[in-house]
């Protein structure tokens, strides 16, 4: 503890997200930070500004006893190692045991919307592993499951635009796409709150929407008819290979498509008002916000 402000941690901290999180922190003088990254060389930025950089890696537990010392409040942002099967949930569930051999008091965990189970994405297993874990643990957490970031969207409704199609296998399923710049705020505000207990929120956008209202809002903004063509989960994953993308990555992609059609992502919740008081970005005002870079397609960092 600092003038009675806990230490608050950031995993992942050279990440978008990551960093995000902490420049709201510092912004909101919300108390000491520790930012913990595989590579603390990217952020003397920050350190120059007062937050304690250390070394993390989830892979090398011995690294997470150093780096989550004296922590009282930590975020565990989910890692990108999707590649290798079990690699993921390893890396989570050695940062929650660390967590917890520290005396770390509250986690926030990012994790994904409906991630049972029963969930048909070929990630959600490592977010449920992660949410077990938590469960199990002694400390209090805050799991942000975040729907799919409107980010995303840059770069495959500007393929839509070039091809005049929007091919998804979707269905009429509506995803409530939230930017990740909410995920950030809701991610500092829950880090940085008083919140002791255990907790799991939908982090979510104002309104869920449709692959053919994706179209519309599309088609409105570039001036081009941009029709959804609706596809068999086998064809969009044949589409996908052929455009490139090896087999195991096109079907992880599909998979998310397949939760879609099932409604698996359409809740719409106030999270991410109550936390940081301000209505989350609706997608149509996200991506004319990005415009440029839709019609480019290029994803913004
Ligand atoms: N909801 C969605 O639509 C959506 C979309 C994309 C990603 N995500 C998830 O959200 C996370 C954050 O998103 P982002 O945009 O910030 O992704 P990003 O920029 O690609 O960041 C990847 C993150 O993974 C961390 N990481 C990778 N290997 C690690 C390891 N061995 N130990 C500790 N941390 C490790 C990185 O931390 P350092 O490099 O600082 O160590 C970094 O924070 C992603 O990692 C992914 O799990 C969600």
């Amino acid at each position: 503890m600092n003038n009675g402000k806990p230490t608050l941690l950031v995993t992942g901290a050279s990440g978008h997200l990551g960093r995000r999180v902490l420049e709201l922190l510092l912004e909101a003088q919300a108390g000491p930070i520790i930012a913990a990254t595989r590579s603390p060389e990217k952020l003397d930025n920050f350190k120059q500004r007062g937050v304690v950089v250390r070394y993390a890696d989830f892979d090398s537990p011995a690294s997470l006893d150093t780096a989550f010392a004296g922590a009282d409040r930590l975020l565990i942002i989910s890692t990108d190692a999707v590649g290798v099967p079990g690699q993921r949930l390893k890396q989570h569930l050695n940062a929650v045991a660390a967590a917890e051999k520290a005396g770390v008091g509250h986690v926030v965990y990012t994790s994904l919307t409906a991630p049972g189970p029963d969930s048909p994405v070929l990630l959600a297993p490592d977010h449920h592993g992660t949410e077990t874990a938590l469960a199990g643990s002694k400390p209090g957490w805050t799991v942000l499951r975040n729907n799919i970031y409107a980010d995303t969207l840059l770069f495959t409704l500007n393929q839509a635009i070039q091809l005049g199609k929007l091919f998804a296998a979707a269905g009429d399923g509506k995803t409530a796409y939230v930017t990740r710049e909410d995920c950030a705020r809701a991610a500092a505000a829950a880090l940085a709150s008083s919140f002791s207990g255990r907790r799991t929120l939908d982090i979510t956008g104002p309104e869920a929407l449709s692959q053919a209202d994706l179209a519309a809002i599309v088609s409105a903004l570039s001036g081009q008819t941009v029709t959804y063509i609706p596809l068999e989960l086998e064809t969009l994953v044949q589409n996908m290979v052929a455009g490139g993308l090896p087999q195991p990555v096109a079907e992880a992609y599909a998979s998310f498509d397949i939760a879609i059609a099932q409604g698996r992502f359409s809740t719409v919740s106030n999270a991410v008002e109550e936390l940081t008081g301000r209505k989350p970005m609706r997608v149509a005002d996200f991506l004319a916000a990005h415009q440029e870079a839709l019609l480019q397609g290029i994803a913004v960092h």
